[in-house]
This record gives structure tokens, sequence and C-alpha cells, in this order.
């Protein structure tokens, strides 16, 4: 059936991705990561502000973190339809902002309202995430070992020509040693497995898998993405002690259920979209030269499949003349 081309809500979002990754890369290496994640969530609250759409925050931040958050139940937009639940991830990477690594982005999605899940107080889920060429080969509940056969054997490979990414922590090092029995490659990174699953489902960035315990906010926004890029992830919440679990009960939350892309976000038309704060290989970091700065952001959209990638000039000594957002 046809239809009229209608208004593509991720290209509104990429305003707010670039304002965010503007805002906060004037934060990189100075060791201040609530003040970085502070100028990106006031500059991201302004410019959802602005859009027409009745939006209401189902992934918010800062619940894991105490940090300063746009918090769940928050309703932004000019209050007009459509309505629409939002994740947010202001910097997904504010250590490696505060720091000066590499990889941290600003990240935002939109999809129909009551379509998003809301992880409540479970802030952990095991993750497996893939590319195109390997969805339907994966299985959170099958040995690491097998899902890496798999995922080899999709992409007519042997598993030594795969690169894993799985996040530093010490809660990963029996996966780390699972992952490196069967002779795949690893990519430890600091933080942002939002990237990494990204990276996981984009072709050319060498990466294969996204594996491993990691935020279920960022779950649900990595789900948002991989809709757009047609990739796969799958979950399980991932309790971290027994007052988690009693949550888990007392909210009739099955930690046994593997949690796929419908049941993270259940529609086909999300919108998405992720700006580079820091240097990354996704996406280059906030560029400032004298006067402005350059941003290289990525715009997707689920229902039309279509990946935009958006290198912007932005004139910050003009944008100081009007914006209340601190971009100097
Ligand atoms: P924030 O920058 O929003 O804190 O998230 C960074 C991150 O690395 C996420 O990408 C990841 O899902 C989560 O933190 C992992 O949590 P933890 O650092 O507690 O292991």
């Amino acid at each position: 059936m046809a239809e009229l081309p209608d208004r593509n809500l991720a290209l509104d979002l990429v305003r707010v991705t670039e304002a965010a990754a503007l805002a906060a890369g004037r934060w990189m290496g100075r060791g201040e990561k609530n003040a970085a994640d502070q100028a990106a969530v006031d500059a991201m609250r302004l410019i959802l502000n602005t859009i027409e759409m009745d939006g209401v925050i189902v992934i918010g931040e800062g619940e894991k973190d105490e940090a300063p958050m746009l918090y769940n139940g928050e309703r932004l937009g000019t209050g007009c339809p459509p309505q629409v639940d939002i994740a947010v991830d202001p910097i997904d990477g504010t250590s490696l902002t505060a720091r000066g690594g590499s990889g941290a982005l600003s990240v935002v999605a939109l999809a129909p309202r009551g379509t998003m899940c809301a992880p409540g107080k479970l802030v952990y889920m095991n993750k497996i995430a893939v590319g195109p060429e390997a969805v339907g080969h994966i299985d959170i509940d099958a040995p690491v070992e097998a899902n890496l056969q798999n995922i080899a054997r999709a992409k007519r490979r042997d598993v030594n020509d795969l690169t894993v990414m799985i996040l530093d922590r010490p809660r990963h090092a029996d996966l780390i040693k699972e992952v490196r029995a069967t002779g795949a490659r690893i990519r430890l990174i600091n933080d942002g497995d939002v990237a990494a699953a990204i990276s996981a489902a984009t072709e050319d960035t060498g990466i294969d898998a996204l594996l491993g315990v990691g935020g279920s906010p960022e779950a649900v926004i990595t789900a948002c993405a991989l809709k757009c890029l047609g990739g796969e992830i799958q979950c399980k919440y991932w309790p971290r002690d027994e007052s988690e679990r009693q949550y888990a009960a007392e909210n009739n939350v099955d930690l046994n259920r593997v949690l796929c892309l419908d049941d993270l976000v259940n529609s086909d038309n999300v919108f998405f979209a992720a700006t580079g704060i820091t240097r990354g290989e996704l996406l280059q970091g906030v560029k400032y030269f004298g006067g402005g700065a350059q941003t290289s952001s990525m715009v997707m959209r689920s229902k039309s499949g279509t990946i935009r990638h958006i290198e912007a000039t932005h004139r910050v000594d003009k944008l100081m003349l009007f914006s209340p957002i601190k971009y100097d």
C-alpha cells in the first residue's frame, strides 16, 4: 500500500545530539564527568522541547550513577502529536569524556508511545548483539563457543577471524576466558557498549559481536539502533544482588526470560540519532576551530531503513548571539 512520505523525526533528533555533543565536548579531558553530563543533559532537554511531539522519557539516565538526569516520566516536546517514547543517553561514555578517551557518543531514540521496555531498577542486562549477517544465528542461553561458531559460519569465516567487543570489567573474567578459548579476538573497551553494538552491525568496522553485561537503558537504546541497522540483540536481566532479585519477583519480572529486539522496542517505526563527542571508530568527535566546531552524526529510521551520515559545521560565534546553550 502506497503512503505519502511522512516526517522523519530522526532529522529533528540529530539537532538534539549535535547540541549535546557540542556542549559536552568542551568538557573533554577535564576530569569532571558530572559537569560534562550536565552540559549534555541541559542541551538535550532544550532542543528536545522544541520538537513537535508529545514525548515521554522511558529510558532516562543517571539512575545507576546518580548523575544529572533527564528523568523517566519527564514530558518533552511541544505536546502536539505524535505521541512517542523517548530514550536518551546524553553521553554514552561519561568517564571516557572526562578522561578524553575515545568513543563517547550522545544518543537519542524515539518510538511510538508504549513501545519501549522500561527496565526500572534492574539496571544491568547480559547482552549479545550482532549485525545483519548473523541475525537468527545467536542464542544468549547457548555457550559462548556455540554462538561464536554460529556467527562465524553465518559470516563465512573462521572463529579466529572474529573480533568481539567486551566491556573491561572484573565481572567478565570468565567470559573473556571462554572467548579466548575459542580463538576469537577480543577488543576490551573501557565504556560505551552502545557504540560497540552499533559497530558490530556496521560494515567495515572489523567488529563482529558485542558480548557481556552492560546497562539496561543502553540495551533498549541499542535495540533502537539495531532495528534501524537490521541487526539483532538478545538480553537477560542481570541482578546484582538479592534486593534486585526481590525487586524482580515483586514486579513479576522473569529473570530467565530472553528479551529480544521486539521486547526491548516493539515497533518498526523507530528513529535514532547519535553524534560523536570524543574521537571514535564509528564517529569523529567534536572538533573545535576558531569560532566554530564540526560534528559527525548518524541518523536512522527503521521503517525506511535510511541511514544518513551528517557532517556538520557549527558557527559557535553566531550561536552564542542567541542560544542559551553554552557552546563556547
Ligand atoms: P555512561 O557513560 O552512561 O555511564 O555509560 C557507560 C557504559 O559503559 C555503558 O556503555 C554501559 O552499558 C555501562 O556503562 C556499563 O556499566 P558499568 O560501567 O557500571 O559497568
